[in-house]
């Protein structure tokens, strides 16, 4: 006699939601029927082959099924449901796959680009609360890819290790700063299986220039964002929808030799104020119970 729940193609997610009790809470259930047919109708339409290629690619510096999900706004759209801010405070958007923990802390005001490369970039600013309290004691991780559109981790043994990433911490008034390159825009690695996607796509795979940031504190709302630059040609079509309104940033250009000595960068240099607010975990929407 067959057993019904033996797995087929083309009963694939039927089997899959029929293993579940009489006890399953009904809305998951519901949820996840939804969600396994779809996703068993994409794998089918897309071809399991683009996954295990997607797969084979990843390891520890290269993280494929992030970019997949960046790239189709997947990532965004969690973030979205995940995180109801009140209003004013800094607004999230992607982690993306080159976020690397354990950078150097260093004291305000080091220079995180190593290499040398790229125009001066001053990094100020204060961080608050939503009552615009300044914030002492909170940890800015910060990291970027230098002129050539590359972060470290994808140039190993071309660029120094921890090129252009560090953790900053806020003093008494609530200020940091730190000096680097200004970003530049750049491709999204394009060798793998995703980049191969968008180009069958007709899609441009360029990253609005950007700096990236996690800054936290303990009792409020970790904030993963972006700092973007207002000139960059990729803004509105940023190739993993990351952009929004509230990120884009004035970056200043500074000609003037005894700032720039005052600073420690050559001159001219750009600056960029830029001004964090955080909200307390309480004051965070709570996700719906399923
Ligand atoms: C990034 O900004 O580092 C990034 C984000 C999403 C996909 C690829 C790169
Ligand atoms: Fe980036």
């Amino acid at each position: 006699m067959s057993d019904i729940s033996y797995f087929t193609e083309g009963r694939s997610a039927e089997i899959v939601s029929s293993r579940n009790g009489p006890g399953a809470d009904p809305r998951l259930r519901d949820v996840l029927g939804i969600f396994v047919r779809h996703i068993h109708e994409a794998v089918k339409e897309a071809g399991i082959q683009f996954l295990t290629e997607t797969g084979q690619i990843s390891n520890e510096w290269r993280q494929e099924f992030i970019l997949l999900s960046d790239v189709l706004g997947i990532s965004m759209l969690v973030d979205a449901i995940n995180h109801q801010r009140p209003e004013g405070s800094t607004e999230n958007t992607v982690l993306g796959p080159f976020y690397v923990a354990d950078a150097p802390r260093y004291p305000a005001g080091a220079n995180i680009s190593l290499d040398g490369k790229g125009e001066p970039l001053l990094v100020r600013g204060r961080v608050t609360d939503t009552d615009g309290k300044p914030l002492s004691n909170v940890t800015l991780d910060v990291w970027q890819a230098n002129e050539d559109g590359f972060y470290d981790v994808q140039q190993k043994g071309i660029q120094p290790d921890f090129n252009l990433r560090g953790v900053f911490e806020t003093d008494e008034r609530g200020e940091y700063w730190f000096r680097s390159a200004k970003p530049r825009w750049y491709p999204i690695p394009g060798d793998g299986p995703v980049g191969k996607m968008l180009a069958a796509l007709d899609r441009h795979p360029n990253r609005a220039a950007h700096l990236h940031f996690i800054v936290e504190r303990p009792g409020y709302d970790r904030v993963i964002t972006h700092i973007f630059t207002p000139d960059c040609p990729y803004l509105p079509g940023d190739a993993v929808f990351g952009v929004k309104q509230s990120l884009i940033a004035t970056f200043d250009r500074v000609d003037d030799p005894q700032k720039a000595a005052e600073v420690g960068l050559s001159n001219p240099y750009w600056d960029v104020e830029w001004n964090f607010v955080l909200a307390r975990k309480d004051q965070v929407r709570a996700l719906a119970a399923p």
